[in-house]
């Protein structure tokens, strides 16, 4: 079987508990189980940090392993709007990294306008709730 890897950076360990009216109250944990029912062919991995170095760190032990990645779903967080060091992480590997984000980020403070990893990843996914990183998945199949 192959893998998908999830990655959640800073403060989506909260999620389910943080914000609720903009990030839902389904902590990422229930929300793995349904992916994991929703796709029983694919090993559903996941890895959250609220460490910048951490996910970086992630990026690189997967992203030489095309044999067994499908890809990697990076919900970078407010790390998205800052990182050049993530997204040369994401330019220096081969396997596809989609980026996800919950809310829709274009509707929201303009700080969240900008994505300095937009550019090197496959695709973005932005608004759509937890589904966000399900249309990721599908992307990726
Ligand atoms: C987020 C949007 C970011 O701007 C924010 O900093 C997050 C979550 C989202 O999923 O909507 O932490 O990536």
């Amino acid at each position: 079987m192959k893998t998908i890897l999830i990655i959640n950076g800073p403060n989506l360990n909260l999620l389910g508990k943080r914000q609720p009216h903009i990030y839902g109250k389904e902590s990422m944990e229930q929300y793995l189980d349904i992916l994991r029912e929703t796709y029983p062919d694919v090993i559903i991995d996941y890895f959250q940090s609220n460490h910048e170095g951490d996910i970086i760190d992630k990026l690189h032990s997967v992203g030489f392993d095309e044999e067994d990645m499908l890809g990697v779903v990076l919900n970078a967080g407010a790390y998205t709007h800052t990182s050049v060091a993530i997204a040369d992480a994401i330019a220096s590997i081969p396997v596809n990294v989609v980026e996800v984000h919950i809310s829709n980020v274009w509707a929201r403070e303009s700080v969240r306008h900008t994505s300095l990893i937009s550019s090197v990843c496959k695709g973005v996914i932005a608004g759509f709730g937890m589904d966000s990183y399900r249309l990721a998945i599908e992307s990726l199949l």
